[in-house]
């Protein structure tokens, strides 16, 4: 089953892709530690660059020119790293800016910045760069869609809309944000609605994905039956 599907080590990919605040990074993070894969957090890859032309100051936001956008994807300097904890932190120029891509600017304009068709492509070689060699488990929006559409396991998480806004609202207050319900929820709200509006690789699931909601589900039940999942797969391949 995995003729196609796997990478040099031999191991597949897996795809976890859902709308904003379906806790993809913290399931994905949690099922790559257990299973002993790479976590790649591809949304972080979308906030480096947004944070990027932040910083650069030559982009308007307000404006149609994403040359710059797309001149910043093709040079980006993003490494992943772990911390003691396994938790991710993104090097950004060699410098640790975890916090910083999760900052009030990036979150507003991070959307905008992802529906750009040239920065997806450039941003898409980086993560099919990436996994390779097999044994990552990627997560964003298009995972299992368009940029490892041979992964051996896709995943469609999704939650209801008030849990997936008060998830996003708990960490964002856990990253030090004062934010209110009402904001959290528009930025949601407004997320969900760029990101599966846009003309490239807007967000819908992979034909061969497996939907699974989390609105009553805890994390662990969530990687509990990806593992599963995943067993299966691997069995499914051994035994032909
Ligand atoms: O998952 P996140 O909130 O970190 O994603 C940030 C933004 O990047 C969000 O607007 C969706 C977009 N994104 C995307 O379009 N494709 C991906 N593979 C990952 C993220």
């Amino acid at each position: 089953m995995f003729s196609n599907s796997t990478g040099r080590s031999g191991l597949p990919n897996v795809s976890v892709d859902g709308p904003a605040g379906a806790g993809k990074t913290t399931v994905a993070r949690s099922f790559a530690q257990e299973v002993g894969f790479r976590h790649i957090d591809s949304g972080a890859m979308y906030r480096a660059v947004t944070l990027s032309a932040l910083e650069d100051g030559r982009w308007d936001v307000t404006g149609s020119d994403d040359s710059i956008l797309v001149f910043l994807a093709r040079n980006l300097d993003v490494a992943f790293d772990s911390d003691p904890g396994g938790v991710q932190r993104v090097l950004l120029g060699g410098i640790d800016r975890t916090e910083d891509l999760r900052s009030e600017a990036v979150e507003e304009a991070v959307s905008l910045v992802a529906s750009s068709a040239e920065v997806r492509t450039a941003l898409m070689d980086r993560q099919r760069e990436l996994a390779q060699n097999g044994g990552v488990v990627m997560d964003g929006r298009d995972i299992g869609s368009h940029v490892l559409i041979d992964a051996g396991l896709k995943v469609y998480l999704t939650a209801a809309l008030p849990v997936r806004i008060a998830r996003r609202l708990m960490q964002r207050r856990q990253n030090g944000t004062a934010i209110t319900w009402e904001n959290a929820a528009s930025s949601v709200i407004n997320r969900d609605r760029i990101d599966s509006t846009r003309a490239v690789a807007p967000l819908k699931p992979a034909p061969d994905a497996v939907l699974i909601d989390s609105t009553h589900l805890k994390r662990c039940d969530v990687v509990r039956q990806m593992k599963f999942m995943l067993r299966d797969r691997l069995n499914e391949n051994r035994g032909g």
